[in-house]
C-alpha cells in the first residue's frame, strides 16, 4: 500500500503554488504594460524635445554668417548630456549638434521618424522642406533600467506574500479540518471494548456520510459482539445448575458405592464434573471481561481490593502469598472491583498452580500503580511465553486447566486501558514467572 498522503499538504503547497504561478503570469503581463507604456512616455518626450529645439536651431543657422559651417552648441556648464543632438542638411552635412554628441550613434542619412540601434532610439524630424533635419538620440540603457525597476517593484513584494500565502492557506485548510482532526482523535482515544456511536459536531459535508457509515458499522458489529457473548454467558449459566445437580449425585454415588471399580470410576466422574464447572465459569469470566463495562465511574483504591483477595487466597492455600505494598495509603484507578477482582484471582490462581510449591508467591503494587504476581519454577521459553494469553492455549499439559485464565485477565487489561507483560525467568531471577499490569493511574479528588 502506497503511504497516504497528507490532504492538508497537499491542500497548501497546491493552492500556494497555484496562486503564485497565477500571480507571476499576472505579474508579468502586468510589466509588460508597464514596459510598452513607458517606451510609448519616452518617445513622446523624445519626439516633443525635437520638435522644440528644430524651430531654435533653424532660426539660429539662417541667422548665420555662413549657415554650411558646423557648429557645436556651447554649453553652459559641462555635464554629460542625457538626449544628444545633429542637426543635418538633406546631403547629411552636420549643421549643428549638441556638444556630446557623437555623429556615429545617428543614421548615415538624416530620415524621419523612429528608429531603433543596438544602444539608442532615435527620433528625425525635419524643416523648410526636407532641407534641415534633426534627430535626436537617447540611450537604450535609460528605458531598460527603467523596465528593470518596474519588474523588481512587481516581483519584490511576492518574495514577501508567498510565504504569507503559504501560512495562511496552511492554516485555513487547517481549521477547517479541525473537525475531521476531531474526529480522528475520537475513534483513537477509544478502548477495545468501546463500540458506542462517534460523535464529533460540524464534520464537514464530504466527511459526515463516512461518519456515519461508521457509526452503522459499530452498530452492527456491537450487536453480533453482544448476540455472541450473552449466547456465551446464558450457556454458562445455564450449565451451572445442571451440572450442580449432577455433581451432588456423583457425590452421594461415591459415599454409597462400596470400594471397588465402581466407587474408582464415580471419582473420576466427579472430578471431570468439577473441570467442567470450572470451565464454564471461566467461560462467564470471559464473557464479562468482553461485554465491557470494565472501567468504573470513580475511581477506586486498589490497595483495600488488593489485600481482600490475596486475604481470601491465603486462606485456603496456607498463606504462600506475601503481598508488598506501596508506600502511599492509596493508589486509585478507574477499574471495576469485581473485574479487578477476576483478575487477581486468575494471576493468583496461575502462580500457585503453576509455581514452585516450595517458594512463595509475591503479590506486590507500587505507587504508579504496577501489579506484580511472581512465582518460582523452571522459566517458560520465550516462544511459548508469547502464546499464552491466547485463548485455549496452555504451556503445562500435565495439570488441568482451561487455557482461559491469562486470555481473561488480558481482556480486561484492555478493557481499562492497562497494559500487561509476561516476563519469565522473573526480573533479577535465574527461575520463575512474573505477569507485570500497569494501571492507568487516576486522579483523585483529593490529589
Ligand atoms: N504463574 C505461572 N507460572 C508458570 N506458568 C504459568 C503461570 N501462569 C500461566 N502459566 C502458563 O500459561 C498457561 C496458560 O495459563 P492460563 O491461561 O491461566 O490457562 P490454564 O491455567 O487454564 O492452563 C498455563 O498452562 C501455564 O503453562
Ligand atoms: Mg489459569
Amino acid at each position: 500500500m502506497k503511504p497516504s498522503s497528507s490532504l492538508q499538504k497537499r491542500l497548501g503547497l497546491g493552492l500556494t503554488l497555484g496562486t503564485t504561478l497565477l500571480w507571476l503570469a499576472a505579474t508579468v503581463g502586468a510589466w509588460l504594460v508597464v514596459q510598452h507604456e513607458l517606451n510609448e512616455a519616452f518617445d513622446s518626450a523624445l519626439e516633443e524635445t525635437a520638435q522644440r529645439i528644430l524651430p531654435l536651431a533653424v532660426l539660429e543657422i539662417s541667422n548665420r554668417e555662413n549657415p554650411s559651417e558646423a557648429q557645436h552648441v556651447a554649453t553652459l556648464k559641462m555635464h554629460k548630456e542625457y538626449l544628444t543632438y545633429l542637426v543635418r542638411d538633406a546631403k547629411g552635412e552636420i549643421l549643428m549638434q549638441s556638444h556630446d554628441a557623437n555623429p556615429k550613434i545617428f543614421n548615415q542619412q538624416p530620415a524621419e521618424g523612429f528608429s531603433t540601434t543596438k544602444k539608442y532610439r532615435l527620433y528625425g524630424a525635419s524643416a523648410l522642406r526636407e532641407t534641415v533635419f534633426i534627430e535626436i538620440a537617447e540611450p537604450l540603457e535609460h528605458r531598460r533600467e527603467a523596465a528593470r525597476e518596474a519588474l523588481l517593484a512587481l516581483l519584490l513584494p511576492l518574495l514577501a506574500l508567498i510565504p504569507i500565502s503559504l501560512f495562511g492557506t496552511w492554516m485555513f485548510v487547517r481549521i477547517s479540518l479541525r473537525s475531521v482532526l476531531a474526529y480522528r482523535r475520537a475513534v483513537e482515544a477509544r478502548g477495545v471494548g468501546d463500540l458506542s456511536p462517534i460523535h464529533v459536531a460540524r464534520l464537514p459535508a464530504e466527511i459526515a456520510p463516512l461518519a456515519e457509515a461508521v457509526n452503522h458499522l459499530l452498530e452492527r458489529l456491537r450487536k453480533a459482539l453482544e448476540t455472541e457473548r450473552s449466547f456465551t454467558a446464558n450457556s454458562a449459566h445455564e450449565l451451572r445448575t445442571p451440572l450442580a445437580a449432577t455433581l451432588a449425585q456423583i457425590q452421594r454415588l461415591h459415599h454409597e458405592a462400596p470400594e471397588g471399580p465402581l466407587r474408582l470410576r464415580a471419582a473420576k466422574i466427579e472430578t471431570s464434573l468439577r473441570e467442567l464447572t470450572r470451565l464454564s465459569e471461566k467461560l462467564m469470566q470471559l464473557a464479562k471481561a468482553e461485554g465491557g463495562g470494565l472501567l468504573s465511574e470513580t475511581p477506586e483504591d486498589l490497595i483495600p481490593l488488593l489485600a481482600h483477595v490475596v486475604d481470601e487466597w491465603n486462606h485456603n492455600s496456607g498463606h504462600r502469598i506475601e503481598l508488598h505494598l506501596p508506600t502511599q495509603t492509596s493508589v486509585y484507578s478507574t477499574i471495576d472491583p469485581d473485574a479487578f477482582a477476576i483478575l487477581l484471582r486468575n494471576l493468583i490462581e496461575n502462580a500457585l498452580k503453576y509455581g514452585a510449591a516450595d517458594q512463595p508467591v509475591e503479590v506486590s503494587l507500587t505507587d504508579q500503580a504496577l501489579l506484580r504476581v511472581v512465582n518460582g519454577g523452571p522459566p517458560v521459553p520465550e516462544p511459548v511465553l508469547q502464546r499464552l494469553t491466547e485463548r485455549f492455549v496452555r504451556g503445562n499439559s500435565e495439570t488441568s486447566g482451561s487455557g482461559l485464565g491469562l486470555a481473561i485477565a488480558k481482556t480486561i487489561v484492555q478493557g481499562v486501558n492497562a497494559k500487561i507483560r509476561l516476563v519469565s525467568p522473573a526480573t533479577g531471577r535465574t527461575d520463575g514467572f512474573e505477569v507485570c499490569v500497569w494501571f492507568a493511574l487516576a486522579s483523585t479528588v483529593e490529589g
